[in-house]
């Protein structure tokens, strides 16, 4: 049965696509968009327990909501697991939201670990991002949002396996924007402070952090501005373009 799909008169998309139904921000970011008319949304990730739990509340909120399996690590698949989705009926929103923090002191000793995390946030996401990008463009509109982050704005001695995933995955959402721009599909890419989820709860939080109901509000601005690059808090625009500065000798030396 095809699902029925079209942005309301603001914009706000009334079908969505999660890649990573599980994720934290992206489940808060459907929820808002529930509350505001989003009627039917797809979580594709791996099966599990709490995909359908995940896929419970949504459509305890009132959203017709089903699950597909997807792995980011299986670059193969994208296209029949993602293409199933969109043959359903027309999506506004794809929120690309998986991905992995690795851990860096293992990951360093570990190549293959520290591979996985960069075949998961960049080379995972340039398969399932052209895929989805295909499909939008076929329909001639929606939004890709992706979940960049802070991190991939300047590699830090800390964390910079996951840092440079997230550089690619970031130069990679830009460069899609500029080639679809003009074609109705918008793409939109999210860099978040450290956010309060379980993927960063062993870590030392530190002064922007945020939360995943703020990353939400900031994608719905964002969409309705149709903006191409948020941060979020919107303070991090300024601080990061002051650490991007920051000379190389000094930057090393500094706890970051
Ligand atoms: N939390 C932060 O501080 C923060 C800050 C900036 C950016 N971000 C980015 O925002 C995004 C969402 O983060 P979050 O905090 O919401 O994290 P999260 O709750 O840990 O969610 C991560 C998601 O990635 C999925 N995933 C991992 N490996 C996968 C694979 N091989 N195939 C398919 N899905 C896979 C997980 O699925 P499973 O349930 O199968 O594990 C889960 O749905 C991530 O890209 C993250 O890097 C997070």
């Amino acid at each position: 049965m095809a699902m029925p799909a079209h942005k309301d008169a603001f914009g706000t998309p009334q079908s969505l696509l999660i890649l990573g139904g599980t994720s934290e921000i992206a489940l808060a970011t459907a929820r808002r968009l529930i509350t505001r008319r989003a009627r039917t949304v797809w979580l594709a990730g791996r099966p599990s327990p709490e995909l359908e739990r995940a896929a419970g509340h949504l459509r305890a909120l009132g959203a017709d909501t089903r699950t597909v399996a997807f792995d980011a690590l299986d670059p193969e698949g994208h296209e029949s697991a993602l293409g199933k989705v969109f043959a359903e009926g027309d999506i506004d929103l794809v929120l690309l939201a998986f991905g992995v923090l690795g851990d860096q002191a293992t990951d360093e000793r570990d190549p293959v670990a520290a591979a996985r995390v960069a075949q998961t946030n960049y080379t995972g996401a340039v398969s399932a991002g052209l895929v989805c990008a295909g499909a939008l463009q076929a329909q001639g509109h929606g939004s890709l949002v992706v979940l960049s982050s802070a991190s991939g704005e300047r590699a830090r001695r800390s964390d910079f396996i996951y840092g440079s995933s997230k550089a690619g995955l970031d130069a990679f959402a830009q460069g899609l924007g500029d080639a679809l721009y003009g074609t109705g599909v918008h793409v939109m890419v999210v860099r978040p402070a450290s956010v309060r989820t379980r993927q960063v709860a062993a870590r030392e939080e530190g002064p922007l952090a945020t939360t995943p109901e703020a990353v939400a509000t900031a994608i719905e601005l964002g969409l309705r501005r149709r903006s191409e690059v948020v941060w979020v808090p919107g303070a991090l625009r300024l601080v990061m373009s002051a650490v991007r500065h920051v000379p190389r000798a000094l930057f090393r030396r500094l706890s970051l």
